[in-house]
C-alpha cells in the first residue's frame, strides 16, 4: 500500500527525517512511537504531501505508484487521508459543508455525525471553539466521509476523555475495516479480507486497546527503528525509555 524508500525530509531548511524506510502492506496498521519533536508529525505531513515538507532524498510509493512529486490533493484523491494533531480553525466554512465535500456530496453529514455523537457541532465553523476532544471527533468525521484506503492518524486519542476513547477507537477500527473475526474463521483468512491500511501516532497507547495494531516503530532523532511488535515496543519504552528500546530493536 505504502512504501517509503530511503526518504529524507527537510522542513524550513532543516533536515528533520533521515533515510526513512517503511513498508505498510494492505490491511496492516502500523503504530509510530517516539519522543516529542522527533519528527512523527513531519513524517505524516510529508506522506500526505504538504508543500512545506520537502523530500530531499528517496521516494514515496502509494499503491505501486511513485507519488513523490504529486500534490496533496492528488494524493487525497488516490486514497490517502489524514487526521491532524492540531488542525486549523477555518472561519466561514461549516463542518457540515466540509464533511459533505469530503464525501463528494454523496454521504449525509447528519447520518455520519450520529456515530460520533457530533450532530450538535455540524453547523459550527470548522474547529471553531471546539474542545480538544471535539476537534479529534471532527477530524474523524471528515475521514469517515472521505473513507480513504490509507489512513494517517496523528494522536487521535490525545485530549479525548476515557469514555469517548472507546468510541473513537471503535470508529478508527471501522475506518480501518477491522471487522470482528468469527470464532471459527482462521486469522490468516480474516486478515486477507482487510484492505485498508493505517499509520497511527500515539504517546499513550490507549488507541491500541481498541484498534489491533500489526506493526510498531520508534522514531528517534529523525531516524526510524526497524519494525517490531507494537505491544512489546510500548511495554519496553514504558520500562526502559525510547533510546534503550531502539538499541534492543537494532
Ligand atoms: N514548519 C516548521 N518550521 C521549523 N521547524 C519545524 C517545523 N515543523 C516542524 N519543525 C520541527 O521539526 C521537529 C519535529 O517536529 P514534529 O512536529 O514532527 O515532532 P513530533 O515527533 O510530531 O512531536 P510531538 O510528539 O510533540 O507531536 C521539531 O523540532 C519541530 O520544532
Ligand atoms: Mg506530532
Amino acid at each position: 500500500m505504502l512504501i517509503l524508500d530511503d526518504v529524507s525530509i527537510e522542513v524550513a531548511g532543516k533536515e528533520i527525517l533521515h533515510n526513512i524506510n517503511m513498508e505498510v502492506k494492505p490491511g496492516e496498521t502500523h503504530v509510530l512511537f517516539g519522543p516529542n519533536g522527533t519528527g512523527k508529525t513531519t513524517l505524516l505531513m510529508a506522506i500526505m504531501g504538504f508543500s512545506g515538507y520537502k523530500v530531499t532524498r528517496g521516494k514515496i510509493f502509494f499503491k505501486g505508484e511513485d507519488i513523490t512529486g504529486k500534490t496533496l490533493y492528488e494524493r487525497a484523491r488516490m486514497g490517502i487521508g489524514m487526521s491532524f494533531q492540531r488542525p486549523p480553525t477555518i472561519r466561514g466554512l461549516k463542518t457540515r459543508q466540509l464533511v459533505a465535500l469530503c464525501g463528494k456530496m454523496k454521504k449525509d453529514p447528519d447520518e455520519l455525525a450520529k456515530r460520533l455523537n457530533f450532530g450538535d457541532f455540524l453547523d459550527r465553523d470548522v474547529n471553531s471553539n471546539l474542545s480538544g476532544g471535539e476537534i479529534k471527533k471532527s477530524e474523524l468525521l471528515q475521514l469517515m466521509a472521505q473513507n480513504p484506503d490509507m489512513i494517517l492518524l496523528d494522536e487521535p486519542e490525545s485530549g479525548v476523555d476515557l469514555e469517548n476513547i472507546a468510541l473513537v477507537g471503535e470508529v478508527v477500527s471501522e475506518l480501518l475495516d477491522k471487522s470482528i473475526r468469527h470464532f471459527d474463521e482462521p486469522m490468516i483468512e480474516h486478515k486477507k479480507k482487510r484492505k485498508k491500511s493505517g499509520i497511527i501516532i500515539t504517546h499513550t497507547g490507549f488507541i491500541m486497546r481498541y484498534v489491533h495494531a500489526d506493526v510498531g516503530h520508534v522514531l528517534l532523532n529523525g531516524r526510524m527503528s526497524g519494525a517490531s511488535n507494537p505491544e512489546e515496543i510500548f511495554a519496553c519504552v514504558g520500562k526502559f525509555g525510547y533510546e534503550e528500546c531502539v538499541r534492543c530493536m537494532v
